[in-house]
């Protein structure tokens, strides 16, 4: 077991970091504040390649491992949370999945363009009856002497006003209920319509929202098998999930940065706060737990990466990750006091942007429920 990252590996966080630092923390409160999402942030990291950065070189990515993405998101979410998720969307949840499941063709048509970042993706899932359950969709593809007719609406799709290639989710077999009878479908923004976007507690930096579709599709835009597109989403939120967790990280190492940092600045009762045990134990304690969800989120990046199962490593660190995110949020804003909790400090942001890190890709209860399975198998199931 070696714990120690490669220098490659620190080469490309310490890319991200000095990109985060100096391109993104000092503009995100304002981003938060005009809920604005950061087009021009997304132009600069497809210049240093991290758009695509564990997609091959030979389909225009950087070539590097899903390790090497998860440092980025990390680093990224550090500063922006809302860019964190933007890339998390864009790289998990549509390049990825067209690279494990595309066909040559698709992966040749779809892959480079997003990878170079002159395209930007999305995962259209989520339905208004269909969030945790996702087996429950009821958007539908009719067979058409061309391919297909897709229609329907989704619900909090992230990326949505700014992607240009979607996977996009359909019940395709008739007499077929739940996650069975379900495709996934290549769409291009055209064939998407936005009617909403959401207003949230946090992630302001981020797209999120309501989308329609109505439109024929080419046979050659099913991605993957026929009536197996469940398990194009499960396989795909299975990564994702451990994104979320490295975004989940990012949000709580800044939380205790800022913490530590206020800490040794702010004085009271003649002394720097950082003097007192009350504060030096909720800093240890931050610092413990961070360090324990980025060891759990690596551990499933690696395992990922080298091809092993990691469906339960990837809940797991999303699961603790978030609750850690949550948790840890909350308690620099008490080290900060009544200034943290004004506009102020970054870490009422932070606070907000950590809770749906708990939400998104898979509620922590859905995570609860993955893990449970693994254990008691068919006993962990509804009956
Ligand atoms: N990989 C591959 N296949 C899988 C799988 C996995 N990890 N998990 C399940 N499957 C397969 C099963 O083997 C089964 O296949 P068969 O039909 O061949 O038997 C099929 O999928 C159905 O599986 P289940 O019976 O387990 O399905 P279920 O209805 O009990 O649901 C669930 C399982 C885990 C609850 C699932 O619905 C789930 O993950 N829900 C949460 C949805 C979610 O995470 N949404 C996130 C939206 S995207 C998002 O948030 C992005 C963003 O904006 C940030």
């Amino acid at each position: 077991m070696d714990f120690e990252l490669t220098s490659e590996h620190r080469e490309i966080q310490t890319l991200a970091r000095e990109f985060a630092a100096s391109e993104i923390a000092p503009f995100a409160s304002e981003w938060d504040r005009d809920r604005r999402f950061p087009a021009e942030v997304f132009s600069k990291l497809a210049d240093l390649g991290l758009m695509g950065v564990c997609v091959p070189e030979e389909f225009d990515g950087a070539g590097c491992d899903f390790l090497s993405y998860v440092l980025v998101l990390e680093e990224l979410s550090r500063a922006d949370a809302g860019v964190g998720v933007t890339l998390a969307v864009h790289t998990s949840a549509c390049t990825l999945p067209l690279l494990m499941f595309g066909t040559t063709a698709q992966i040749a048509q779809y892959v480079p363009p997003l990878a170079r970042g002159e395209a930007l993706g999305a995962f259209a899932l989520t339905e208004a009856g269909a969030g945790s359950d996702a087996g429950a969709i009821v958007s539908h593809g009719t067979e058409s002497a061309t391919g297909w007719h897709l229609a329907g609406t989704k619900q909090w799709i992230t990326n949505g006003s700014f992607a240009d290639t979607f996977i996009v989710f359909a019940r395709t077999e008739t007499g077929v209920e739940g996650p069975r009878g379900i495709s996934a479908f290549i769409l291009d923004a055209s064939q998407v319509a936005v009617t909403r976007e959401e207003h949230k507690l946090g992630l302001n930096s981020s797209s999120t929202v309501d989308l329609v579709f109505d439109t024929d599709v080419l046979a050659d835009r099913l991605l993957g098998e026929r009536g197996r597109g469940f398990g194009v989403a499960m396989a795909t939120l299975d990564g994702g999930r451990i994104g979320i967790g490295a975004q989940a990280v990012g949000i709580a190492q800044a939380a205790l940065d800022a913490a530590c940092a206020y800490a040794k600045e702010r004085r009271a009762f003649g002394k720097a706060i950082g003097e007192f045990q009350a504060i030096q134990q909720k800093l240890a304690t931050m610092a413990t737990e961070i360090e324990a969800a980025r060891l759990l989120v690596y551990r499933a990046a690696m395992l990922k990466e080298h091809g092993k199962p990691h469906t339960v490593a990837g809940a797991q660190a999303k699961l603790f990750a978030s609750e850690v995110a949550r948790r840890q949020t909350s308690e620099a804003i008490q080290v900060l006091g009544g200034y943290g909790y004004t506009k102020e400090a970054p870490v009422e942001r932070y606070f907000r942007d950590a809770k749906v890190t708990e939400i998104y890709e898979g509620t922590s209860e859905i995570q609860r429920l993955v893990i449970a399975r693994s254990l008691l198998g068919e006993l962990g199931r509804p009956s």
